[in-house]
């Protein structure tokens, strides 16, 4: 249709989305074969069983139990690069012109994956996505926030030489929110900040959590976006910061939905962002498990809130102005 064809073309950007979750389970079956590991006894056994149960998550932390099983498939510096690969190619054709992606490094070094083996795998699946579909990207390093601080504290020491050289460009904090209050990871903000002042910081927040949860990522993280974000709607004063301070949030509508953060996408608070001009890109999250790329997120939200062309262009060029890459490369993108 008309419409699909104008939010194909919108140049998009996405802000928010792990690279463990493009894990289709077309290819989560063929890689626990090809590597030899073993799934639960209790796990759907093919990839239809698989997308139905991926069709009814009761909360995060269900999704959450799913995606870190997926991710023990993943052993080889290719199967790294495969995965990443097979995610810039299906968004090549969806408009996709700048990604900034997460991965999660501890979910594979607690396996014995090194951290090199896995950003390298990573890494080479972007350079090829710059050089094939001129899709520029920008690696981001989350951390697990479930897990112990200290050993938050040596995934980012060891990270060191990835982030003093700029082949990781940004940080995250991702996982179960609560009961992990962002107040707990200051000293690996700051760890990793030191290494280079160009990492650029960010962090979920108001997913799960309250407010606060935002409030305190940027007042003690340093975080200059926020990742979900949509409970800030809860708290006025914060609404008025994130305007005045050009704070983006990574909004994830069908996840929402999914994770039953909302019944449907239209409870979402974007229209309340449009009239306080809060900025906000679209997102996908974690496609391979909500049953959407970037495109259907924007037609979910286009289904519901409907939008003329200039709201429409007014997104995508906020998404453009809060992307982390250079002014160049933001000039290209409008
Ligand atoms: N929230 C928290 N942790 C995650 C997510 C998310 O949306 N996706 C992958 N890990
Ligand atoms: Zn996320």
């Amino acid at each position: 249709s008309e419409v699909t064809a104008f939010l194909t073309e919108l140049p998009k950007c996405e802000h928010h989305l792990h690279l463990e979750g493009t894990l289709e389970p077309e290819l989560l079956f063929p890689l626990a074969a090809r590597n030899g590991v073993e799934l639960p006894d209790t796990f759907p056994k093919n990839a239809d069983e698989l997308h139905e149960t991926y069709n009814n998550f009761a909360d995060l932390q269900d999704f959450l139990n799913y995606y870190y099983i997926g991710c023990n498939v993943l052993i080889k510096e290719d199967d790294f690069f495969d995965l990443a690969w097979e995610y810039f190619k299906k968004v090549s054709s969806q408009g996709l012109k700048h990604a900034e992606v997460f991965y999660d490094p501890q979910s594979h070094t607690s396996r014995g994956i090194s951290l090199k083996v896995v950003t390298r795998g990573f890494e080479r699946a972007c350079v090829k996505a710059q050089e094939e579909f001129n899709i520029s990207t920008k690696l981001i390093m989350c951390l697990l926030r479930h897990l112990p601080v200290e050993e938050c504290l040596e995934i980012v020491a060891s990270a060191k030489p990835l982030i003093e050289s700029g082949v990781i460009n940004g940080l995250g904090l991702d996982s179960a929110e609560r009961p992990f209050p962002p107040e707990l990871f200051v000293e690996c903000y700051e760890l990793a900040k030191s290494y280079n002042d160009a990492l650029q910081l960010t962090a979920h927040a108001g997913e799960e959590g309250g407010p606060d949860f935002v409030t305190n990522s940027l007042d003690l993280l340093g975080a200059t976006r926020i990742d979900h974000g949509v409970r800030s709607v809860e708290d006025p004063e914060l609404i008025k910061r994130l305007a005045d301070q050009k704070i983006m949030l990574t909004v994830c509508p069908l996840s929402n939905v999914k994770l039953q953060v909302v019944k449907d996408v239209s409870e979402l608070p974007l229209q309340e962002f449009l009239d306080n001009n809060v900025p906000f890109s679209i997102n996908s999250d974690d496609p391979a498990y909500f049953g959407g790329y970037i495109l259907q997120n924007y037609l979910e939200l286009y289904s519901r809130f409907g939008w003329s062309k200039a709201v429409w262009e007014k997104i995508a060029k906020q998404s453009i102005e809060g992307s982390w890459c250079d002014a160049k490369r933001k000039e290209e993108l409008l």
